[in-house]
């Protein structure tokens, strides 16, 4: 254990969190069963992993979903699929032995058996809290980073829109294209959340996006359009956005928090027209893609980190049941930053 990780137990049992059901919609906490199981034995090649910060993403409500996206559903009875950052404990790889850190697709519990192939990143020992390897360093960091790098083509004078501007992303979003000498404007759900962005992350203009006339308010925030829309929320305000976006300008789609299901396909108007006439480029972009960046990427946050360019808030729940009912907190928009769970 050292300064960056706090001290843990090895609990004698591995309490999971099994998706019980499907959800419909936004996955809440009665969607979800509580087990108790043996301490899961490593096979040869494998190694054992006492997470320590169980990760709540997003898209978690689509893994959970029976709709597909970009990976297979997660079945009813199985432990919840999630990434997580914790201390190799026991090891049959002499790649990943035991003391190493990891982070990875070791799922809602407390142990996991695990293989490279589950293994994001690895490092012998954190150069930062351990909770980091899970959001600032983890994909919430890599996406906000490596995204911009491929697709946001930032240039001093851009006007760069973010939506869940305040989130783990998002707010790692706004610093990234502030750093590139862009006029930032974030959307996010509270005038609470509005002033953070304003006075914490030091972005140019925060916008509720509950208000009536937001239509207006982006408007005015870009007068001469949008060059860059971070859209991790589409839905209605993507549609307004696309009508307000400059000649050439860029999107990359991120997420889509904003609906709640695919099922059945919901309608919006048509934008073909706007994408045409405005001449835009949309990327879609799914951080997976991108594995053999993330050790770059990571080093290039570590150097702003270091040099206390980025701010990055964590939002850590403390008991290993509130995993359950965490994406209902996520989705309900009171997280503050990368929300987590602290298992130790
Ligand atoms: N493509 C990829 O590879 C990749 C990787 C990581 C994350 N992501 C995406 O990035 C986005 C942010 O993820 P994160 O982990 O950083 O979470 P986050 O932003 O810290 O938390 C999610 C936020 O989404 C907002 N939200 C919830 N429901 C919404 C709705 N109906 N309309 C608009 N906003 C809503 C809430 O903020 P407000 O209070 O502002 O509403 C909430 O705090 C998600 O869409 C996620 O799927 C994509």
């Amino acid at each position: 254990v050292t300064a960056f990780v706090p001290t843990y137990d090895l609990p004698s049992v591995n309490r999971q969190i099994l998706l019980g059901r499907r959800p419909d919609g936004i996955p809440l906490e009665a969607d979800f069963m509580r087990r108790e199981a043996s301490i899961p034995e490593i096979a040869h090649g494998q190694f054992l992993v006492r997470n320590l910060y169980l990760s709540v993403d997003p898209a978690q409500r689509g893994w959970a979903s029976d709709v597909s996206n970009y990976s297979t559903a997660v079945q009813i009875g199985d432990v919840m699929r999630a990434l997580a950052v914790g201390a190799i404990v026991d090891s049959k790889n002499p790649a990943f032995p035991a003391g190493a850190y990891v982070y990875g697709w070791f799922g809602w519990q407390d142990y996991a058996a695990a293989s490279a192939n589950d293994v994001l990143t690895a490092f012998a020992a954190p150069v930062a809290p351990l909770s980091a390897y899970a959001g600032l360093f983890g994909i919430n960091g890599l996406t906000a980073d490596i995204s911009l790098s491929r697709y946001g083509h930032v240039a001093p004078g851009d006007t760069v829109l973010v939506s869940t501007a305040a989130g783990a992303v998002g707010s790692l979003v706004c610093q990234l294209a502030k750093a590139a000498g862009a006029y930032v404007v974030g959307l996010t759900g509270s005038d609470a959340k509005c002033r953070k962005l304003l006075d914490v992350y030091g972005l140019d203009r925060a916008l509720n996006y509950h208000v009536p006339d937001l239509d207006e308010g982006i408007a005015a925030a870009a007068p001469e359009g949008v060059n860059l829309f971070f859209d991790s929320t589409g839905g209605p305000v993507l549609d307004m956005v696309l009508r307000r976006m400059a000649v050439a300008g860029r999107l990359i789609q991120c997420g889509t928090a904003s609906i709640a299901s695919w099922s059945p396909l919901p309608l919006g108007p048509r934008n073909e027209r706007e994408i045409l006439t405005r001449r835009l480029s949309w990327n879609g972009f799914v951080v997976f893609d991108h594995l053999s960046e993330f050790n770059a990427a990571i080093s290039r946050l570590q150097h702003r980190m270091a040099a206390g360019q980025l701010h990055f808030e964590e939002h850590i729940l403390q008991d290993f049941g509130q995993s359950a009912g965490a994406l209902e907190l996520l989705y309900s928009g009171r997280n503050e930053g990368k929300l987590l769970v602290w298992t130790g």
